[in-house]
């Protein structure tokens, strides 16, 4: 269930039909005191060989994936196809997510951890939020109160069900080509057709973790069937036969060799749920 292709099993998976019974498992796993986690996509973790030790969420149902406009206002569900639904946003002529082509997962994992790149942030689209948290209590949040960063929003334990962006009106030719050109940015710089998590690590201010990665001559180095892409540092690219531990292995790797070359410490973008084996449930 993820980009990745790793990891071992989730001891619940659960697919709620809607958002009532949703809270319903929320609030049922924090009274038994389980660890709950929503898997997006699955395009921006890595899952611990040993796999997760409590409730999976899947927001994959109908009433979860629905689209409604209203002019140039779109609410979206949060397991919406964040690609498809940019893709349809630019091609209608609505401007504003046309900086998320190339970038996978769904909706809510999108604007939980506000994904984006060079080209603008989803957290620079979103009008309001609807949140719900672990006690079953819904809330609105304005795009002001999400506390949108770099590759950060506030929602911490809350979960994102539904998004509303503000978007503009424009020439469809217009968007539809601002969203090819970057999509074709992407696949000349990146592995997109890999298996991967998309970039490692976060940016640090005012340099570029891939460009360093570079620099300190990892790319294409190798443990078990997981290796830094030859195409961009900050990716690394899953194999046949290879586990979360080759990858944890290679971060570990990146870190303390670009520590030492550099003086930078370079701080992991991907969620990572390690195992109860391993100790601290993420
Ligand atoms: N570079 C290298 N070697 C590499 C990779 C990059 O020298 O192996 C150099 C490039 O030549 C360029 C600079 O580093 O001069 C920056 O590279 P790039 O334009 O690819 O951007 P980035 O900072 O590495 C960011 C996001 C990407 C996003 C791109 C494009 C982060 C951590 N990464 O990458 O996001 O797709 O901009 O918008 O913020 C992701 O978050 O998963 C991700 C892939």
């Amino acid at each position: 269930m993820t980009w990745f292709r790793l990891g071992g099993p989730a001891r619940w998976l659960c697919r709620p039909r809607d958002a009532e019974e949703l809270a319903r498992l929320v609030r049922r796993a924090r009274d038994a005191e389980v660890p709950l986690k929503v898997l997006g996509g699955g395009a921006n973790v890595l899952i611990s060989d040993d796999g997760f030790d409590g409730v999976v969420v899947r927001l994959d149902q109908p009433s979860f994936r629905q689209v409604q406009r209203g002019g140039h206002s779109v609410r979206a569900g949060a397991g919406v196809d964040l690609m498809r639904f940019s893709k349809e946003c630019s091609e209608a002529g609505l401007s504003g997510l046309e900086c998320m082509a190339g970038i996978p997962g769904s909706v809510g994992g999108a604007v939980r951890m506000n994904a984006g790149g060079r080209f603008g942030d989803i957290g620079g689209a979103v009008r309001e939020v609807e949140v719900l948290h672990s006690d079953g209590r819904l809330e609105r949040r304005t795009s002001e109160q999400m506390g949108f960063g770099y590759r950060q929003s506030n929602l911490d334990d809350a979960i994102a069900l539904s998004v509303t962006f503000e978007l503009s009106e424009s020439d469809p030719e217009a968007t539809k080509g601002r969203f090819e050109e970057i999509f074709s940015f992407k696949t000349a710089s990146q592995p997109l057709s890999a298996k991967s998590a998309g970039c490692i690590f976060k940016n640090p201010p005012g340099s570029s973790a891939g460009a360093l990665i570079d620099r300190a001559g990892l790319k294409g180095a190798r443990r078990g069937g997981a290796s830094v892409s030859t195409r961009h540092a900050n990716f690394i690219v899953a194999e046949v036969g290879a586990r979360s531990s080759d990858v944890l292995f290679l971060i570990d790797l990146i870190r303390e060799r670009v520590a030492r070359e550099f003086d930078t410490a370079l701080e992991v973008e991907v969620d990572i749920w390690r195992g109860a084996r391993e100790g601290v449930l993420v």
